[in-house]
């Protein structure tokens, strides 16, 4: 079967940002900062992105277009019968779990934008407050918002490469930008919006703990796409002289500029209105929604529209990014089982949407469905961020450095010699030694031991 690829270098960047853009920047981080003391998490988040995000990121498209294969196989290719295909299964099944809860949080943003047209998001705090709860809390509403994103990304991700993932990425990144930079300015420019800068720019080192070590790398990883073999299944749809190097650092910094832009939109406006940023994953939800409106209390109109582009941001953020949960699922249905891509990206859409159910009952209608205290929501949320995708991140670094030839693995990196690959060895440093040591580290010290 002829495989699908990305028709240019403009398309692989947007698709694979498309992927690394998402919830995890304008929803996450905004929270998880608010959480662990702003500044000195993004601080972290940085470091965590340069140190070990990017020499990551090359690592899996090194192995994915060298095998031009899904998840599995490609981790099996090199693996001479080493059981190294385990972690292309971690990936594929780490992503379906991220599908199952993110379709959640997406589902909300997509509730709320069709509100927020309607114009119910109009009132006090009190009355916002009450909106969420009682919406979350509908034992129907929330599974078919959720279940009908998903089905918008299964029926993308079905007609294929071009015309499905790249003809979205392409469309909907541009918008996105642009709707980050409008929202900022305005945010930035709200009476009062200083504090909220300076908390995202201005360090407090009191808060750093070991968690927020943790919860920095956690961010990192997810907010990258990294570990679970997305950019893996990605990179083999890249052609043979995308240069990888360049396009992991393309990738991080847009991704990384999508944070700071989200801070800046969420951190201003709610210093503006005085909303303590630290309330955790309902955030945009709670705080947010008459933000706008309170802040453009002297024009509603403003408000009004500015609360449509921010929920629609969130929800083509969302978009580009369950797709690429999607994909690593249905490209290795479809190679390793030999089934058609219709039938295979019908595999993915059930597990998940099964799993959407059960994690959206969890923080609405049924409290009781938690897993070490903690509802399935967020138990899943923080069991793929804080172990699944450090632990894949960490084993296909050990894959590259220590396992692939190191032949081979130059040869990738150098597009088979035609790039100087200045960097190689630095690379080759970092994911031999700097990164699994760090990520070792840090489950030590979660654990405990250190
Ligand atoms: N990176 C995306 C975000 O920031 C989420 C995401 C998409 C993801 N694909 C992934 C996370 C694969 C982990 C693995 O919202």
């Amino acid at each position: 079967m002829e495989r699908g690829t990305f028709s240019s270098k403009v398309g692989i960047v947007l698709a694979t940002a498309g992927s690394a853009v998402g919830l995890g920047n304008v929803w996450r981080f905004p929270y998880m900062a608010g959480e662990n003391g702003g500044a000195a998490f993004f601080l972290l988040y940085i470091g965590c992105i340069m140190i070990l995000g990017i020499p990551g990121m090359v690592s899996e498209f090194i192995i994915g277009r060298h095998a031009q294969a899904n998840a599995a196989s490609a981790y099996d290719k090199l693996s001479n019968g080493w059981p190294w295909r385990y972690v292309g299964y971690l990936g594929i099944l780490t992503s379906i779990i991220i599908l199952g809860f993110y379709a959640v949080v997406a589902g909300w943003c997509l509730q709320y934008f069709f509100a927020s047209i309607a114009g119910h998001l109009k009132g006090d705090t009190a009355y916002v407050k009450d909106y969420f709860t009682s919406f979350s809390s509908d034992p129907v509403k929330p599974i078919v918002w959720g279940i009908v994103f998903i089905l918008l990304t299964h029926f993308t991700v079905v007609k294929g490469v071009r015309a499905g993932i790249e003809r979205a990425s392409k469309r909907l990144m541009p918008i996105l930008l642009v709707l980050l930079i409008v929202l900022m300015v305005a945010s930035c420019l709200l009476p009062g919006a200083l504090a909220g800068v300076k908390f995202l720019l201005l360090p407090d080192f009191s808060k750093v703990t070991g968690k927020v070590f943790l919860e920095a790398l956690g961010q990192a990883f997810f907010s990258l796409s990294l570990g679970t073999a997305c950019l893996c299944t990605y990179a083999s749809y890249f052609s043979k002289d995308t240069h990888l190097l360049r396009s992991a650092g393309q990738i991080a910094l847009l991704d990384t500029m999508t944070a700071i832009l989200s801070g800046l939109i969420i951190f201003p406006a709610a210093a503006s209105v005085g909303v303590r940023p630290d309330s955790g994953p309902s955030l945009i939800f709670i705080t947010l929604p008459n933000i706008f409106q309170q802040a453009f209390s002297f024009a509603p109109v403003v408000g009004y529209v500015f609360s449509i582009m921010f929920y629609a941001l969130l929800v083509f953020a969302a978009f580009t990014s369950t797709i690429s949960m999607h994909e690593i699922g249905t490209a290795f249905f479809t190679e390793k089982l030999n089934h058609s891509r219709h039938r295979s990206a019908w595999v993915v859409t059930i597990a998940a949407s099964l799993l959407c159910i059960f994690c959206a009952l969890s923080v609405g209608a049924c409290p009781d469905i938690q897993l070490l205290d903690l509802p399935l929501l967020a138990f899943c949320d923080m069991l793929t961020a804080n172990f699944m995708l450090p632990l894949g991140g960490m084993l296909t670094c050990l894959y590259v450095g220590w396992y692939v030839p190191s032949k081979l693995v130059r040869d990738e990196f150098t597009n088979q010699g035609t790039l100087r690959g200045r960097y190689f060895a630095i690379y080759l440093f970092a994911v031999r030694y700097v990164c699994p040591i760090c990520i070792v580290l840090i489950f030590l010290h979660q654990l405990g031991v250190l």
